[in-house]
């Protein structure tokens, strides 16, 4: 049953009305991003493998779970760092039965790519350029074979869903390897931003149920706040909507320790500076060539926000 619905959306002739319905079925499970769902899906129904490329927390995860749980198929994570092996991502065969019994299939224990073909899944490799060389030689051959050969196990094929999906963050430029052009021809590329504030608002209120008049004006507050620490000066690479969710779930605990009921409280801008430090100064990247803390950096963006323009933070 749940193979029919994947292997129905997959096919290239398979009827306009079947995708559509999978994109508003899936897009109920996000706020906004109906163009990035719409091209990812268009991408891997027709086939092909992608590589989502956009800073932290803007919906890549998200985006795939909800596409491989509308297919009724598994998604397979894997990080990709210098410890990606080939040998990691395809399998071995266990050691201890191999001294038993020699090498067989049956002893081989799958690793990620091998399980995603098996099953038909999506492989989702996140920070896919800290992949070190060879093993992006194994996924590449494996993409386009469709099956791959393991020794002393024979060739496995894959399931007609199995897709690779690539993740990268285009800050990130420690310990990456340049992507080569070649790898690049390979793949299909998305590029996902940040959200508007509004819609970074909605994504807060969801996920952490804050409501009420300080809930409301926390959470647009919290969003505020995030969105400055990606345009201030010093920062390199600034908080995603994680920040902001974790800032409102934090002020609304210090709100009930310290008996703030509203965001009219003279204790509320206060509170708004410290929630700001647990939830920020740590996702915050600071450039290297300037002298400063993340904390002084807060503490300016607090200011502007509740010294110099206080307007656009009062209520109502
Ligand atoms: N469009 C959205 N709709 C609903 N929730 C969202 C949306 N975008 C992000 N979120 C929420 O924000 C958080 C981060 O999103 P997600 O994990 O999808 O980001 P990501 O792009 O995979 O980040 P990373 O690159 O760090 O893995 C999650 O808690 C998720 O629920
Ligand atoms: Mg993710």
């Amino acid at each position: 049953m749940i193979e029919e619905k994947a292997a129905d959306a997959t096919r290239a002739d398979a009827p306009v009305d079947a995708l559509m319905a999978n994109l508003e079925r899936i897009a109920s499970h996000l706020v906004g991003r109906e163009r990035e769902l719409e091209l990812t899906l268009a991408a891997v129904a027709a086939g092909r493998d992608i590589l989502l490329e956009g800073p932290p927390g803007t919906s890549k995860t998200t985006i795939l779970t909800a596409i491989t749980q509308e297919w009724g198929i598994p998604l397979l994570f894997v990080e990709g760092n210098a410890d990606l092996t080939p040998a990691k991502l395809v399998g071995h065969h266990n050691p201890a039965r191999v001294l038993k019994e020699d090498y067989s299939a049956e002893n081989f224990v799958g690793g990620p790519l091998v399980e995603a073909m098996r099953e038909g899944g999506f492989l989702y490799i996140e920070e896919f350029n800290r992949a070190p060389e060879d093993t992006l030689n194994t996924l590449l051959t494996a993409m386009a074979d469709r099956s791959i050969a393991v020794p002393r196990v024979g060739r496995i094929r894959a399931k007609p869903t199995f897709r690779v999906i690539a993740s990268m963050n285009p800050y990130d430029n420690v310990g990456t390897t340049r992507l080569s052009t070649s790898v690049h021809d390979r793949l299909n590329r998305l590029a996902v931003d940040y959200q508007d504030a509004p819609s970074e608002e909605r994504i807060v209120a969801l996920r952490t149920g804050a409501g009420g008049a300080l809930g409301e004006q926390l959470t647009v507050d919290a969003v505020a706040v995030t969105r400055a620490t990606r345009s201030h000066p010093d920062v390199r690479q600034g908080s995603s909507v994680r920040g902001a969710i974790d800032l409102v779930l934090v002020g609304m605990k210090l709100a009930g320790l310290r008996r703030v009921a509203a965001p009219d409280h003279e204790k509320y801008a206060g509170l708004v500076f410290d929630a700001m430090i647990v939830a920020l100064s740590g996702r915050i990247h600071l450039d290297e060539a300037i002298e400063t803390t993340p904390e002084r950096v807060l503490r300016e963006i607090w200011e502007d926000r509740f010294i110099l323009e206080p307007s656009a933070a009062k209520p109502g």
